[in-house]
């Protein structure tokens, strides 16, 4: 009887919690996956083309003791249907809410904010195999504290297999983006240097903004299967590890639509300076505006695979990643 009640507890607990859950697409994946991180992810991504020069620069800062190099883009009309710019490599830049976070370990109430930068089709120890490597990554609680007693160096290693993280700081900060009026919606992240929610505000330098509208798919410069493609890359660790951080958008509530807008990169967009950055100084007159850019959104489910080698990531990408 005792052992019932106790059950019947669990069970109206467990069911308080999930109705906590946002308005967001719920975890289909937990259950294949029960002993890896996974999370819904309603996100949108852009794909700024940047000088090369500055993605090596940009990647060198945060990967100091690997040996990381720039692969050429290949020439694939699946991915890019009118080719990659010569001389740019691309960035990939996300902001968005992550939601319904199941950890075997570690459990998260609520969403939090998730803001990364990645150099696509990195090379590391002259390696063919194409992976994505940070140079930025922001979190925040939807309230702006991190729920839990969560830290940045505790997110790092339970949300993003131990690729360094940034305390955020959002607008908006409980939804993945805002309406600007009319068709225009808008997201942004900043990097919380020192708040300080006693004694004043802290520093807050800008790291990346998004300006936006939704297009159609036939006005786009890249495929869905090119954005999923650079979405999916296996993410380059600072230990010379990889993460398959996959994503899947095969579920009827991802609801994945093309965008077009602008994006800038702020002093928080690579690097530790609080007043500059490569990938700001790259854009066309150095203040880190990148206009007419496209990218990808929707709701998308995440499974955090273990690390691994790079090749052997690579090697082992899922196919359904791409449907
Ligand atoms: C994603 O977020 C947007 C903005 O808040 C919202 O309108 C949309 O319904 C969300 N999508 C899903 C599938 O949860
Ligand atoms: C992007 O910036 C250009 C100016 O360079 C502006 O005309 C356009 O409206 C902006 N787009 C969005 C979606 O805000
Ligand atoms: C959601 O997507 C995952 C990954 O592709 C798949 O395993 C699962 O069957 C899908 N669930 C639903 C309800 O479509």
């Amino acid at each position: 009887m005792l052992q019932l009640r106790s059950y019947a507890l669990a069970l109206l607990a467990s069911i308080a919690t999930l109705s906590q859950v946002n308005a967001q697409c719920a975890n289909n994946v937990a259950v294949y996956n029960p002993d890896v991180r996974t999370l819904t992810a309603n996100n949108t991504w852009f794909v700024v083309p940047v000088p090369k020069a500055a993605a090596l620069t940009a990647i060198q800062e945060a990967y100091p003791l690997l040996n990381v190099a720039l692969l050429d883009v290949p020439n694939d009309p699946t991915l890019f249907p009118n080719g990659f710019p010569a001389g740019q490599q691309p960035a990939i830049v996300n902001i968005g809410l992550s939601d319904d976070i199941r950890m075997s370990a570690f459990q998260i109430d609520g969403g939090l904010k998730v803001g990364q930068v990645y150099i696509s089709y990195v090379s590391l120890n002259g390696s063919p195999s194409p992976l994505q490597a940070q140079t930025s990554g922001y979190i925040a609680g939807e309230t702006g504290p991190l729920p839990n007693g969560l830290v940045p160096a505790l997110a790092s290693t339970l949300l993003f297999g131990g690729n360094p993280t940034r305390l955020g700081e959002f607008t908006p900060d409980a939804a993945p983006y805002q309406s600007e009026g009319g068709p225009i919606l808008s997201a942004q992240t900043k990097w919380a240097l020192l708040p300080n929610p006693i004694s004043g505000p802290g520093i807050y330098p800008e790291a990346f903004d998004f300006e936006f509208t939704t297009i159609a798919s036939s006005a786009s410069r890249y495929t869905a299967k090119g954005f999923k493609y650079l979405i999916n890359l296996p993410t380059l660790l600072p230990t010379a590890q990889c993460q398959r951080n996959a994503y899947y958008f095969t579920n009827a509530t991802a609801n994945p639509v093309f965008r077009n807008g602008n994006v800038t990169f702020g002093p928080g967009a690579d690097g530790s300076s609080a007043t500059s950055s490569a990938l700001m100084a790259a854009s066309a007159d150095g203040s880190g505006i990148f206009a007419d850019v496209d990218g990808y959104g929707g709701c998308a489910q995440s499974v955090g695979n273990s690390v691994q080698g790079c090749d052997e990531a690579s090697a082992h990408t899922d196919p359904n990643t791409l449907n």
